[in-house]
């Protein structure tokens, strides 16, 4: 056990009172230090690097309206819908409780979406970030998953049918699919069991994971510490006679009142959301959504909520002339490794085996069961980016011009995605997604080619920073 300290003569009682409990709960303070007053994060974060802290602003804001909710929230087919309508209506400031957590979820997205943007424009899942990039990315799924059976429980027309659509989609797997839809739903349709289950798994087990792998994701970054927008590793840059990076300030004070400041920004348009605009065209709360679910009545149009639906797109984008595209592009591709790949013969042979396998396992299952395949697999990739980018350096600032605009086009194909989810589906619509399915899945597959083309610029010794 440490030595005891001793608070000095004649201390304030907050000193006295700090050094009493420092004596019995050590640990706390080192924590503090490790994280917050000694962690030296880069002198030049720029405002991409407050989405952080949003993120965990909003998992808070979740947790704490989310308790309320189950408060007076009762998860039965029979009683759910007007439990819902009983928080808006009867209980004190539940109404406020409610918008709360709804806009709550979008402002999630929106804030994860910008931080996983930074992290793809500044290299942040670069070695040595590769875990840090992965514990992210295994938040996203949680989230979407969090998101996803949190819909459920308005028991609303579109709760109700979003959830069967996307439950049936667990049935195109083949051989298992039938048996797991049921198992998901714990019926042959979605009813009170589903609805059971998603509350306990929406309420307890999916925010403990998330609340681990965020814990996760602070500790493994604090332990490599972070990038910035220079992409320079401070830790290997100057030190003073301390051993503290000479690029670095300490988290607390600087970034907190920094992150403070974006916080109350931040705030001002979350409450004016809530107040002025809380179902927000639709897109936060969707108008389908205040009739009580009727399993008899099929919406003449589902669309899941704004944030799944560049997903959506690509899942609906995987028609049968789509997978006879891919046959023909996993087929160019073979070929093109074949007579060009610098990799020995039976390393060919063996490439162009597993390409037949993948035409012919292409052909044999049909195009909704690769529809799945594409909509889990635009998320499963973002996992492997830490070893598909071969780039010589890490930020965007010092990548060739034309990378700006390969990522500017990667955004903006991600964004009609997203919109076209939403449209009914159209011939047109189901062109350009399939465009942009192309994209998406050519931006992270091929950038182990891309990322090394064109000339970088110099990346200084130092980061980049000016005092305001
Ligand atoms: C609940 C969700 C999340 C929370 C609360 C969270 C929290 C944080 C915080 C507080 C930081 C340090 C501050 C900052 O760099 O902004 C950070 C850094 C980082 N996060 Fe997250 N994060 C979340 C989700 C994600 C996701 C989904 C990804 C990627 C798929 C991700 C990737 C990263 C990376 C790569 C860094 C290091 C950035 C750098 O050093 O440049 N995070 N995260």
């Amino acid at each position: 056990m440490a030595e005891f300290k001793e608070a000095p003569a004649g201390a304030s009682v907050g000193v006295k009172t700090m050094t009493w409990l420092e004596n019995r709960f050590p640990t706390a303070f080192d924590a503090y230090k490790v994280h917050m007053s000694e962690y030296y994060a880069p002198k030049n974060f720029n405002w991409w690097y407050i989405f952080g802290s949003l993120a965990l602003l909003v998992l808070v804001i979740q947790i704490v309206t989310g308790i309320f909710l189950v408060m007076h929230y009762k998860p039965d087919a029979g009683l759910a819908f007007a439990s819902v309508e009983y928080i808006m209506r009867d209980v004190p400031w539940g109404w406020l409780i409610r918008y709360m957590h709804s806009t709550g979820a979008s402002a999630f997205f929106i804030v994860v979406y910008l931080h996983m943007f930074r992290g793809l424009i500044y290299g942040s899942y670069r070695k040595p970030r590769e875990l840090v990039w992965i514990f992210g990315c295994a938040i996203f799924l949680c989230l979407m998953a969090e998101a996803f059976m949190g819909y459920l429980l308005p028991w609303g027309q579109m709760s109700y049918w979003g959830a069967q659509v996307i439950v049936n989609l667990f049935a195109a797997i083949p051989f298992v699919g039938p048996d797991l839809a049921l198992m998901i739903r714990g019926d042959y349709v979605v009813g009170d069991a589903t609805l059971n289950r998603f509350f306990s798994f929406h309420v307890i087990a999916v925010p403990l994971v998330l609340l681990g792998l965020v814990v996760a994701h602070l500790l493994a970054l604090h332990d490599v510490g972070s990038n910035n927008p220079d992409g320079v590793e401070i830790k290997k840059g100057p030190k003073d006679a301390q051993g503290r990076p000479l690029d670095g300030v300490p988290f607390h004070p600087f970034y907190t009142v920094h992150d403070i400041y974006g916080v109350c920004l931040f705030l001002m348009a979350f409450t004016a959301i809530i107040f002025f605009a809380p179902e927000f065209g639709g897109y936060f709360l969707e108008y389908n959504n205040f009739i009580p679910a009727d399993p008899l009545k099929t919406p003449p149009h589902i669309a899941p909520v704004w944030y799944f639906t560049p997903y959506y797109s690509m899942l609906r984008a995987t028609t049968d002339v789509m997978v006879n595209v891919l046959v023909g592009v996993v087929g160019i591709a073979a070929v093109v490794s074949f007579l060009k790949g610098k990799f020995g013969g039976a390393a060919k042979v063996a490439l162009l085996v597993a390409a037949a396998a993948l035409i012919f396992l292409l052909k044999v299952f049909d195009a909704k069961f690769w529809g799945v395949v594409v909509m889990g697999g635009a998320v499963i990739i973002l996992f492997f980016l830490p070893w598909l980018d071969h780039s010589p350096v890490k930020s965007i600032r010092y990548r060739p011009d034309w990378h700006k605009y390969v990522y500017a086009v990667f955004v903006v194909f991600f964004l009609v995605l997203g919109y076209l989810g939403i449209q009914p589906p159209s011939d047109m619509g189901t062109l350009v997604a399939q465009v942009g399915t192309l994209f998406y899945f050519g931006f992270f597959l091929l950038m182990p080619w891309w990322s090394r083309l064109g000339t970088t610029k110099p990346v200084p010794d130092r980061v980049n920073f000016h005092a305001h």
